[in-house]
């Protein structure tokens, strides 16, 4: 077992401290970490499908074996329990459970059961995401299956029911969907991600369809979960910035917010996709797959939203001079922010975060968690450390920026790390790492970077 040295961190701050009984968390999902891709009836989901097609994943990479975490969770449990998590976000193999996405694998449902009495008996909440992008892949068939299909939404309230019945004793927060944008629109615009289609137009009928499934799995579960039982969806809100005031390019920065944020806000915490949107989209789809009453089912109150952040979008009008357009639409494209990068190419802004806490705030009203924020680096291990400085500096930098958030109203009351461990990061393969935990892929070694021991040390003293 690895053990983390208790008091060894170099952590430097304000001190400023967060709320009695602020959730400090970290998160991951099932095809990023678990492997045992065809053990115990598993049946293949879009992403074994994908990552297995040549030129999908960057270095072939697929999530076979990934951090092993099938067979290694106690340990990796363990390695939360001494950082002193309080919640784990996870999410469960929707094709573990129900392998051809009909009927039950009961060694795929004892395997979450497992995991969620081994957190509750390290007293870290389990914080239970329902879909993080594995698929069923026989729920994927033909030119209309997956998110295209209205039939997923039906097997999906099957699916949170067969989870809420077994497991909704034991968990007391279940989020829906994570990030439906990119399962909308990296999975059926851009083709970046499963199932790899690639044409705008079924991005907002794959966008129902989730949120639908959403609504109707959240009304199924609140038949059959205990009172006080937390529900959610996990956003990646996009934190839209116009390239310039010229008026063209503000009216880009409003269509991406209609197409990428509000065609999720508006119906999931509203009354239904706005007429705004529907005009703004008129020339890439007609909206016939929403039927009449999809729109009050997908409105169901939920008690707090998750909310996933890694950095702004600068957007400006499309047309003239080349560049990578807005998935979904050819009215917009991104335009990079200068400043600081990851090595994903990601700006780093913290005050971006601050930002869209108080829109969610002041458009949805509910409870927030960061149910993910994190870096990723090439990091590398050093005669038994890692030294992750630029990791370190992120994670401290957002989680003043979550401070700044509450001091000017917004409820944040939990955040969670992305990620525990170093992952099979979709598209990207292995190389880019995001874990507070290094994993050593050729033996599955962990060794705690040390971002895990600062992070120990902010939630010991609940503060910065
Ligand atoms: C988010 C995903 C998560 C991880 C991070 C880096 O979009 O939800 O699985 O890949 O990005």
């Amino acid at each position: 077992m690895t053990t983390i040295p208790r008091g060894s961190s170099a952590a430097t701050g304000s001190g400023e401290p967060f709320p009695d009984g602020f959730l400090w968390g970290v998160a991951a999902s099932s095809y990023q970490i678990e492997g045992a891709v065809a053990e115990d009836g598993r049946g293949p989901s879009i992403w074994d499908t994908f990552s297995h097609t040549p030129g999908a994943v960057a270095g072939g990479d697929t999530g076979d074996v990934a951090c092993d975490h099938y067979h290694r969770w106690p340990e990796d449990l363990d390695l939360m329990a001494e950082l002193g998590v309080m919640s784990y976000r996870f999410s469960v193999a929707w094709p573990r459970v129900m392998p051809d996405g009909r009927g039950v694998n009961q060694a795929g449902l004892d395997f979450y059961r497992r995991l969620v009495d081994g957190l509750l008996d390290r007293g870290i909440r389990p914080l239970m995401t329902l879909y993080h992008w594995d698929l069923p892949q026989s729920l994927d068939v033909g030119d209309a299956g997956g998110w295209l299909s209205r039939e997923v939404p039906d097997r999906f309230v099957d699916f949170a029911l067969v989870l809420g019945k077994e497991l909704g004793d034991r968990v007391p927060a279940i989020t829906t969907l994570n990030e439906p944008w990119c399962s909308a629109y990296l999975g059926y615009a851009s083709g970046e991600h499963a199932p790899g289609r690639t044409e705008s137009s079924l991005a907002y009928r794959a966008a129902h369809h989730l949120n639908l499934a959403h609504g109707r799995a959240v009304s199924a579960l609140r038949g059959v979960l205990p009172q006080g039982a937390d529900l959610s969806v996990s956003l990646n809100l996009h934190q839209v910035q116009a390239a310039s005031d010229r008026p063209e390019d503000r009216a880009a920065a409003e269509h991406v917010d209609l197409i990428a944020n509000r065609v999720f806000l508006d119906p999931m915490f509203g009354d239904g996709y706005s007429a705004e949107l529907r005009a703004g989209t008129a020339g890439l789809t007609d909206w016939s797959f929403v039927h009449a009453g999809d729109e009050a089912e997908i409105a169901v109150a939920l008690d707090s939203v998750g909310v996933n952040f890694y950095n702004p979008s600068r957007v400006r009008a499309a047309g003239g001079e080349p560049g990578r357009p807005f998935p979904g639409t050819d009215r917009a494209c991104f335009v990079d922010i200068p400043g600081p990068h990851t090595v994903m190419g990601w700006p780093i802004v913290p005050s971006a975060l601050t930002d869209l806490l108080l829109r969610v705030q002041r458009d949805v009203g509910l409870p927030i968690e960061v149910t993910e924020n994190g870096l990723g680096a090439r990091d590398v291990v050093e005669s038994g450390a890692v030294h992750d400085p630029d990791r370190i500096d992120y994670l401290r930098r957002h989680l003043a920026a979550v401070l700044e958030a509450r001091r000017r109203g917004a409820e944040v009351r939990g955040y969670h790390v992305w990620t525990l461990l170093d992952n099979f990061e979709w598209a990207w393969g292995y190389d880019k790492r995001f874990g507070l935990v290094h994993v050593d892929f050729a033996d599955q070694r962990r060794t705690p970077k040390d971002s895990a021991l600062w992070y120990a040390d902010v939630i010991r003293r609940n503060a910065l």
